[in-house]
């Protein structure tokens, strides 16, 4: 299904760590449109991920970077740039991580350095990447930045943890930075917020198994899967979307509008 939407586009697509991750669909729907991409991640998930065989088959060079260093920041986009002859047209933040999250503690016995890091890595690092771009100049005119972000910013999910105040702080640095970044440079910044989908960080939620059950009944088109995220973000950086910016966006099949769907009591 490709359409040359993005033909002549550069862009830099964090967080492909498997085939599972949201990021990976996104680079591969992004080339299958024309794009020219880099990838990144940490350089530990560099180690343990399978990142390499995706950068061959989409041509794309992988540049490591820990999202919450500034140096590495720096040098990704100045390396992406060079490598892809100009500035970048598209940025994808695909990013979670929770150490109280992967350790089980429960909401009410949080560790703070942990929860710290949690920020740092979820939902600063968003901010980091655009202070770099903004400072670099890096982004092109009407270009599109987005970030992957989930319901439980609004609502409460329990098990989601302080993932939930991450992912309220990475949305609000959208709309803050959508702000700077629109009237500056016409560059808009939005955030996609998508249904439970089975990748390494989704599945490390508690109790994630029904709860994508649960998620996928009370949707009146179900679960989006992966695939259809990346549609979405591939339509997030195309000139077809121009007009948007500082919105948080539902892909959830409905999810986010049901109050009560007969379907999860069995009717
Ligand atoms: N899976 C879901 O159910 C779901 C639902 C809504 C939103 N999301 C969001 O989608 C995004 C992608 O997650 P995913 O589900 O594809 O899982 P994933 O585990 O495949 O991706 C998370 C990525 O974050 C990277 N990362 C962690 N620490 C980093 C650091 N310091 N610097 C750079 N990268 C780092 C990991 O290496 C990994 O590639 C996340 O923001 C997640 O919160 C996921």
């Amino acid at each position: 299904m490709a359409n040359n939407l993005l033909a002549g586009k550069k862009g830099v697509i964090f967080g492909a760590l498997d085939d599972k991750s949201i990021a990976w669909k996104v680079a591969e729907r992004c080339v299958e449109e024309g794009a020219q991409i880099t990838l990144t991640n940490a350089p530990v998930a560099l180690r343990f991920g399978q990142i390499n065989e995706l950068g061959e088959r989409l041509n794309a060079e992988i540049i490591p970077a820990d999202a919450t260093s500034m140096e590495d920041l720096e040098a990704l986009f100045t390396k992406s740039m060079e490598v892809m002859g100009g500035k970048l047209d598209f940025v994808l933040h695909s990013i979670g991580m929770s150490i109280n999250v992967r350790k089980g503690r429960p909401y009410t016995d949080l560790k703070y350095d942990w929860m710290q890091k949690t920020f740092d890595i979820s939902a600063i690092s968003f901010h980091r990447v655009m202070q770099t771009l903004w400072h670099m100049d890096a982004m092109k005119e009407w270009g599109s930045i987005l970030a992957l972000t989930y319901i439980a910013a609004q609502r409460t999910f329990p098990d989601y943890n302080e993932m939930a105040e991450s992912k309220a702080l990475l949305e609000s640095f959208a709309r803050s930075f959508g702000y700077h970044f629109g009237t500056a440079k016409k560059v808009r910044v939005n955030t996609i917020s998508q249904s439970p989908t089975w990748t390494t960080a989704g599945s490390g939620v508690k109790g994630f198994d029904e709860f994508f059950g649960y998620a996928d009944k009370m949707s009146p088109l179900g679960n989006a899967p992966a695939e259809a995220c990346a549609d979405y973000c591939v339509s997030m950086f195309s000139d077809l979307t121009r007009m948007v910016n500082m919105q948080n966006l539902y892909h959830d099949g409905g999810f986010s509008n049901m109050g009560m769907n007969p379907a999860v009591l069995g009717l």
